[in-house]
Order: structure tokens, then sequence, then C-alpha cells
């Protein structure tokens, strides 16, 4: 999927407890289908802001945003959930799992939303935590901590609805065990 930025500038509104912030200014970028990007830059710079943006999860103040040839920055809400639900994969920098779901189930949590048939989406399901190697830990809950010495399956969770465009076997290094500390994305 083929990423492009026009002329991005991003302002959070002014509330009770602060003035209006501008983080983006006028950013403009491409970002090839296939390459593998890395943003970088210091804390509140606005990383989060930025992927937060190509990742249709907030609208631009100004400027156009392209994902392939669909400008995401003039989509409605409904338009923006579709193409959340069907074309893009996230992990999170806090993984947003939800706690009252076991490990399989927060895997085949979208497909459930895609309205994907119970046995395709157990077979998907399946096949996807078997890659990452926790077929094992499928019944664990977030919360467990033998599910939680485990930072790999997250990864399996937004491996479906970016069918083709993302697989949690082209991540760099999947590691079994919690790091010491996060770091900030
Ligand atoms: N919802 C919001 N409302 C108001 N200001 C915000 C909001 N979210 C972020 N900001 C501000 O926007 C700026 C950029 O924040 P952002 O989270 O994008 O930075 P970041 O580069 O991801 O930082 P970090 O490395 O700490 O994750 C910061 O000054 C932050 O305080
Ligand atoms: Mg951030």
């Amino acid at each position: 999927m083929r990423v492009r930025l026009e002329s991005v500038s991003h302002v959070y509104d002014a509330s009770d407890e602060s003035s209006a912030v501008q983080v983006l200014d006028a950013v403009s970028l491409t970002i090839a289908s296939g390459d593998f990007a890395v943003l970088m830059g210091a804390s509140g710079s606005g990383k989060s802001t930025l992927l937060n943006l190509i990742g249709a999860v907030d609208r631009p103040s100004r400027g156009r945003i392209f994902l392939d040839d669909v400008e995401t920055s003039a989509l409605d809400e409904r338009g923006l959930t579709m193409l959340r639900r069907h074309s893009l994969g996230y992990i999170f920098q806090f993984f947003n799992l939800v706690p009252t779901l076991n490990v399989f189930e927060n895997v085949a949590f979208p497909l459930s939303l895609a309205g994907v048939p119970r046995g395709e989406l157990e077979a998907r399901a399946g096949e996807v935590l078997e890659r990452v190697g926790l077929t094992g830990r499928a019944k664990h809950f977030p919360t467990s901590s033998r599910a939680a010495r485990c930072n790999a399956w997250p990864s399996a969770v937004p491996s479906f609805t970016a069918r083709g465009s993302f697989s949690p076997t082209s991540l760099p290094a999947i590691s079994t065990r919690r790091p010491a500390s996060r770091s900030s994305s």
C-alpha cells in the first residue's frame, strides 16, 4: 500500500486545560508500497499524531492523505471505519487488547466485526497463532501472568484485516519475553 501526504498540518484544539497545539506543519511525504519506514523524533514531536493520521484514526486539520488512490482525509467516519476494518493493521505502543477476551478471541475479534463466518474465522485465527508460535496460549487471557510474558501474540491481532499487506512473520523480531521497559514510538 502506497502512503502519500500532501502538505499535512495538524492542530489539537484548545481545551479548558490547554491552548491549541500545532503539531504538524505542512508535511509532505511518499512511502512506496512494500517500503519499510521508520519514524524518528523527540518525545512530543508528533510521531504518534502522524501515525494516527496515516492510519486513518484521525483526520488532518489541513492537507490531504492518500492510501493507494483513496483519499482518506476526505472519508467520513463510516468510510474510515470500513478502511480500518478491511485494509489496515496496527500494532499499538500499548497493545490495546480486550482484557475479557482470551488470546484466540482477541486475534479473531477483527474478523468477527467483518462478518467472517465462524469456520473460516477459527481457521484463520488458528493459523496466525501457529505462525507466531502461540497455539499453546490460545486460551490464556492478556492479564494472565503466562500470557503476559509473551509479547508476540498482540502482533497477530492486526494481521487479518490487512491481508496481503502485513503478516506477523514479516516483523523483524518477535520476542517471547516482555522487554524490561517499553520505549516510546
Ligand atoms: N489529544 C491531544 N490533545 C492535545 N494535545 C495533544 C494530543 N495528543 C498529543 N498532543 C500533543 O501533541 C504533541 C505531539 O504529541 P505526539 O503524541 O504525537 O508525540 P510523539 O512524538 O508521539 O511523542 P512520544 O515519543 O512521547 O510518543 C505533544 O505536544 C502532545 O502533548
Ligand atoms: Mg508517541
